[in-house]
């Protein structure tokens, strides 16, 4: 029972009145629930009641006195259990996309148009839900809404005469609360990897996913998504929404487009490769490194212009923690071995990493390269995760903010806890090879880091400035 009920009662077998009746000592309370001192009559009945409510009748103590305290963050991280099974009633899917406190997106692919229906309910309840298609159609898209936020829910797809198992999502949170999230990218041609690092990442038990992009060798390869990415990935996406950026082997498909659905505050289809969300404490910035990022000299980009706006947006400025990602990295150490070619992207360096530390944001996701790289730029976290399948990339050039590089195959978990957060990358043995732990203030000041010692893919260049 809540301590506002509890104070109700009380005070009701104080009086024994009922909400009508005008009680002795009549007292106003004021909407932001403290009492009107000035109205105050108190009797001799009201000496033996906690005297945080002293000058409250019985009847403005039941009715408006809301004595639970704001709610404050408490806890740690922890993982969800999610199911490794892998559904494969339909061509793709059942997936889920842009999980909000509200509303959550279910997706999937039929090979003949067809219009189908997504049922759902509290998890542990009947799935009396329902939200139907009208219209036939291959690539499956319904958001399901008035969902209570933060609570598992059960739902099944039943579409051209066939019905999903039943699977499971968690709608996000408004509040200040631990959660977990991975990141992932650049498993392209290594399905098999992927399908290992899959079921790691089903371990940690994220809420959510992000994807730095190259989930396919070549985006307008039709068949390539359910082989590279859908497949491999099914059962996570059953269960977990996937927050992907375009990479440069998406080739800006229109099953890029078409298969995922994100944000768009435009009429623009290409907006649909760079959009921001807040999940719980976080906002997220999903950039498109692959087009015109930044301005061109004093001239805004499409994109430069939102990502301006984007930063100064109440969403951005309320949350506590902020991460960008995009496929590719402003700074690597490594490359295809024998070409040192590409050593980052000098936009990012010069415009765009300085405005996101200017903002306050913590930490930026990339791949592009093969290997897992951490570094300190501006006083924010780099991090490089393109190790989920593709070849591994071989290091020849030297970063100053670049302070640890892992050549194997590897994914990032996150723990977003109510003081701190956790990164750490984990290789394919499940060794957790590099970890950085900072609090919310920024430039970022780091508490703890790795990396971790005796591991011979790792190459370890310096301490970082901040920590001691
Ligand atoms: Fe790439």
């Amino acid at each position: 029972m809540s301590l506002r009920w509890t104070l109700a009662l009380l005070v009701v077998l104080l009086f024994g009145c009922s909400s009508s009746d005008s009680g002795p000592g009549d007292t106003s309370v004021k909407d932001d629930g403290v009492a009107d001192s000035s109205a105050t009559d108190l009797s001799a009945d009201t000496t033996t009641v906690d005297t945080s409510l002293d000058q409250a009748t019985p009847d403005d103590a039941a009715l408006e006195v809301d004595t639970e305290a704001p709610y404050e963050c408490s806890g740690v991280p922890t993982g969800r259990t999610l199911s490794a099974e892998a559904d494969e009633t339909f061509d793709l899917g059942p997936y889920l996309m842009q999980a909000t406190p509200e509303t959550i997106v279910v997706m999937w692919r039929t090979l003949e148009p067809e219009a189908g229906k997504v049922s759902f309910g509290p998890s542990g309840e009947n799935l009396d839900l329902v939200v139907e298609e009208t219209i036939p159609t291959l690539v499956h898209e319904v958001t399901l809404e008035s969902l209570e936020p933060n609570t598992d829910y059960d739902y099944q797809v039943e579409s051209g005469g066939r019905t999903s198992a039943v699977h499971t999502f968690h709608s996000s949170m408004k509040e200040d609360r631990p959660f977990r999230f991975a990141v992932f990218g650049d498993n392209q041609n290594g399905p098999n990897v992927l399908i290992k690092v899959v079921a790691q990442i089903l371990e940690f038990g994220p809420y959510l996913v992000l994807g730095v992009g190259d989930h396919v060798q070549e985006g307008n390869m039709a068949a390539l998504w359910k082989e590279q990415l859908f497949g491999p990935a099914r059962s996570l996406f059953h269960q977990a929404s996937f927050y992907a950026t375009m990479g440069n082997h998406e080739s800006r498909s229109q099953d890029y487009f078409d298969l995922y659905s994100y944000p768009n505050p435009s009429d623009d289809p290409e907006h649909e490769a760079y959009y921001a969300f807040t999940y719980g404490s976080v906002f997220f910035l999903c950039l498109d490194s692959m087009t015109l990022l930044c301005p061109l000299g004093d001239v805004d980009t499409p994109e430069s212009e939102w990502i301006k706006e984007v930063l100064e947006s109440p969403e951005a400025k309320n949350a506590k923690w902020r991460f960008a990602y995009s496929h590719t990295p402003a700074w690597t150490e490594s490359w295809s071995p024998g070409e040192c070619t590409f050593s980052g992207n000098k936009c990012m360096q010069d415009w765009l990493i300085p405005l996101l530390a200017e903002h306050g944001f913590h930490g930026f996701f990339s791949g592009h390269t093969h290997d897992y790289e951490r570094g300190y730029y501006d006083g924010l976290i780099h991090f490089i995760t393109g190790g989920a399948g593709g070849h591994l990339d071989e290091w020849c050039l030297d970063h100053e903010g670049t302070t640890v590089v892992y050549q194997g195959h590897n994914h990032l978990e996150v723990d977003v806890g109510c003081d701190s957060v956790r990164i750490q990358a984990v290789n394919l043995d499940g060794d957790v090879v590099d970890w950085v732990e900072f609090g919310p203030e920024t430039p970022v000041n780091i508490i703890d880091e790795g990396p971790a010692d005796n591991l011979p893919e790792l190459i370890v260049n310096e301490a970082s400035p901040t920590l001691d």
